[in-house]
Order: C-alpha cells, then structure tokens, then sequence
C-alpha cells in the first residue's frame, strides 16, 4: 500500500468547485486518520479558462495529468458555451486519451433516502453498472453530406472491437466476484435489434464467462432493463453494457436511488489513471450559494481511495454518510438539505473521526 498519492483536481464549472471543495476536505480527514498522505494538485480548466483564453486542454496538461495517481473531477459545462465543445474536448477526450475504459456507476439506495420505488428499500437497490468508456457511438465515427440541404444525411456508427468488449467484460466479471453479493452479471444489450454489435457481444460474454464459472450469467435487453430497474430492481446485482445504453440506464439508476446528488461514478483504467466523479453538471443556477449537495463528490471520492487501495479509509467515508443520511438531511435536492453544502462536508469528517 503507497503511503503518499498525488491527485488532480479538476473543480471545473457551476458548482463543481463547490462540491469538490468538500470531498477533498472529507479525503484529508479520512488520510490523516488511515495514515496516507493526498497530493492535490489543481487544473482550472471548464468554460471559464475557455471564454477567456480560448483553452479547452492543452496536450501539455493531459500529459501531466498521466503522472498522476488518480484525477478528481467536479463538473464540465458552461451556459455561456455551446453544449458539446467542453464535454468532448475535456471529459470525453481525457475518457479517451487515458483510455478509461470503464465506466463504473454504482446504484444503492441509503437508508434515510427516498426513492420514487416507495416499496424498495436499501436491501432492493444496490447494483452496480459497469459501463464500456471508449467505443460504442461515443467514438464520433460516421459523418455528414448534403448538410443544411433537404438532401442532408447523417451516420452515426456504433463501434465495437473485440478487444475493447473483451476487457469490459473481464473487468466485469472481475468486479462481480470481488462485490460477492449474488454473484450475478447481466448482460445489458439489444440482440433482437442490433444484431451485428451485440453479436460480437454476447459472444464474447459467453466465452469469457468459462473463465469465471462461480458467476451467474444473464442477459437482458436494453428496454427491459430499464423496465426491470424500476419493477424489480432487486434483479439485479452488476449489469454490464456499452457506452450509450450505459449512459441512459446509469441516468434511470441515479433516479432510482434517490437522485444526482448522491451518484458518484468512475472512468477507471484498470492498470493506468482514473477519474472519479459526481455523475450530475455543473448546476449553473445554484453555483456559489453554498445549497448544492457534495455527497455524489465526496461518495465519488471514496470511490477513488478505493481504488487507490485505501479500502478502510473508502469505507469510512461511506459509513460517515449514511450515518449523515440517517440522522441530519432532510433531502437530496440543494436547498432542501437542512443544511449548506459547507456544513454537510463538515458533517462527514466529523462522523469520520468520530469512529
Ligand atoms: C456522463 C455524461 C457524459 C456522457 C456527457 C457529458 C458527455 O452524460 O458522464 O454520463 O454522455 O458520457
Ligand atoms: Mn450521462
């Protein structure tokens, strides 16, 4: 176990910073009292630094972000920037150029929290959705003719390489015998549909399941998910997909577990540098006013000293939270919490060193 981790922060736009400011203040409490040190070491990029330098990420700053042990993300995006320019040119590209390949977005319902499913608690809700980060539609293959005309014509492919299944799926496999909960991976896809991509798919599922024999296998498509994610939630223990459905059941998943403000997600390479973040924007409207939750940052901050390999300090900072939601939030929702984003942060290091 390293004694010592340096960390990018990347606080970003609206309340990013905001968020961000209170998971790294629960990390240092949860470092001083596991014995590791945190190196944060910030990058101001976001639409800021765009409007007023033309900057979006100099390759100078994604190589130092290499050198780093993990990145920690508060929210890309701008109301004064044209939606598409910062979330590909930061978020997706530093996805890409680390070859973050798995997206991984845990959906657990605390006690203390409300979930629209009124008759599912905590023991029904809690899987966890691997998500493929580098292929799929998010590549940008395809292209454009006739543009602006009546004639115009779009195509946006979908692509899918055995090598980057293969690895999403082994990651999963993996990560569902770790969690020991059922032991169950679903495979998440549109067979009936899309029958070229999500061949190569469960092909692959099915072969590298003989490696894994103490996992059970399911499959599902992607529709049903999403019906199932709210009729029998329970159903499911890690589900595993590609890019674009993962994008659109982990938003359903965030829902069913009480909202933005607690759902934290990872893009982890395995053997390179990860980024950690809370899954919502940048929340222009409640940007410096000190009423937007932090737990999605500060959960997505335990995720990080998790795979950090600091498993105690991980769990203590998710034991001080459901403590705190248990005991003091009255909501999820910035302004309803009964208290402000800086007194929740304090809130969660003082459970922290309480114990
Ligand atoms: C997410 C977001 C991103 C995505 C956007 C901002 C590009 O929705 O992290 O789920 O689609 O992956
Ligand atoms: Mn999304």
């Amino acid at each position: 176990m390293k004694k010592e981790y340096n960390v990018a922060l990347l606080p970003g736009d609206g309340t990013g910073p905001e968020v961000l400011a209170e998971g790294t203040k629960v990390i240092q409490a949860a470092s001083k009292k596991f014995g590791f040190n945190m190196k944060f070491s910030r990058y101001d990029l976001g639409g800021q630094r765009y409007i007023k330098t033309g900057e979006i990420l100099p390759d100078s700053v994604v190589n130092e972000l290499r050198q780093h042990d993990a990145i920690y993300l508060g929210a890309i995006g701008h109301p004064d920037v044209k939606p598409g320019i910062l979330e590909k040119g930061i978020l997706l590209r530093l996805r890409f150029e680390l070859d973050q390949y798995i997206n991984l977005r845990p959906v657990k319902l605390y006690e203390g929290v409300d979930t629209p499913l009124k008759n599912k608690g905590p023991k029904e809700i809690d899987f966890v959705v691997v998500r493929e980060n580098t292929e799929g539609l998010y590549v940008g293959a395809g292209g454009v003719l006739k543009k602006g005309t009546k004639d115009e014509v779009a195509i946006q492919e979908s692509i899918n390489t055995r090598m980057g299944v293969e690895r999403c799926l082994r990651f999963a496999f993996q990560y569902t015998q770790k969690r020991n909960k059922a032991k169950k991976l679903t495979l998440c896809g549109k067979t009936n549909v899309l029958t070229y991509a999500f061949d190569l798919w469960e092909r692959a599922f099915h072969e590298v399941a003989q490696e894994y024999p103490d996992v059970l296998t399911d499959y599902a498509h992607v529709d049903a998910t999403c019906m199932w994610m709210i009729k029998n939630p329970e159903w499911f223990d890690v589900i595993a997909t590609d890019n674009m459905f993962g994008d659109i059941i982990t938003d359903l998943g965030a829902m069913i577990q009480g909202g933005l403000g607690i759902a934290a997600g990872g893009n982890i390479n395995p053997e390179g540098v990860s980024m950690f973040e809370p899954m919502g924007g940048s929340a222009p409207k409640y940007t410096g006013k000190n009423v937007i939750n932090p737990l999605a940052a500060i959960l997505a901050g335990a995720m990080m000293l998790e795979f950090l390999d600091q498993q105690t300090a991980a769990d203590s900072v998710e034991k001080a939270v459901q403590k705190a939601l248990r005991e003091n939030i009255k909501s999820l929702d910035a302004s309803k919490m009964g208290m402000g984003t800086r007194e929740l942060g304090d809130l969660i290091v003082e459970n922290i060193l309480a114990k």
